[in-house]
């Protein structure tokens, strides 16, 4: 039987952090599935579902096989089950990580002792990349180049273009 694990997260957009855990996930697992979350009744995200996609699928060619890319609204316990999976996948950075991580494994495990929760190192470049900062660097025309793609560098730049 394949090895399936969950990957969610907001992907606001996917930067290298995120691409370096799900190619780390994929030396553990036979397959990831790459959940981005989504709230339609109030949907404070800058890319659709649709676009964080995308921007993975630039970049995840080689192993496109292996991957299943979809988006989740509710509790992320109650889609790891619809999935049939019991692993989900969370990278950790710096410290400062660890509480909110910590929390939610525990929570997660509270409510479904049989999912189990993996942290992943990210690579040691990518420990300082936050999704958050690189969405507020880009929004005041600063640069983030090295920290997303270059498509995705473009999209973020459209996206800004757009609003102002
Ligand atoms: O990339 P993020 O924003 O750190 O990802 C957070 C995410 C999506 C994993 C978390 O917010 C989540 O699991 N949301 C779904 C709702 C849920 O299950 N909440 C209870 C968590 S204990």
């Amino acid at each position: 039987m394949k090895r399936r694990a969950i990957y969610p997260g907001s992907f606001d957009p996917p930067t290298y952090g995120h691409i370096d855990i799900i190619r780390r996930s994929l030396q553990i697992v036979d397959e990831v599935v790459v959940a981005s979350v989504f709230n339609p009744q109030k949907d404070n995200f800058l890319f659709t579902p649709q676009e964080r996609i995308e921007m993975f699928q630039e970049e995840l060619k080689d192993v496109a096989d292996r991957i299943e890319y979809d988006h989740f609204y509710g509790l992320l316990v109650d889609y790891v089950d619809q999935k049939n999976a019991t692993i989900i996948i969370r990278g950790l950075r710096a410290v400062s990580d660890f509480d909110y991580e910590f929390q939610m494994a525990l929570m997660n495990r509270r409510m479904k002792p049989h999912i189990e929760t993996i942290f992943l190192m990210t690579g040691a470049a990518h420990f300082y990349t936050a999704a958050r900062l690189v969405k507020e660097i880009a929004s005041f025309g600063g640069t983030v180049d090295g920290l997303v793609p270059p498509h995705v560098v473009q999209r973020l730049k459209d996206k800004f273009a757009k609003k102002t």
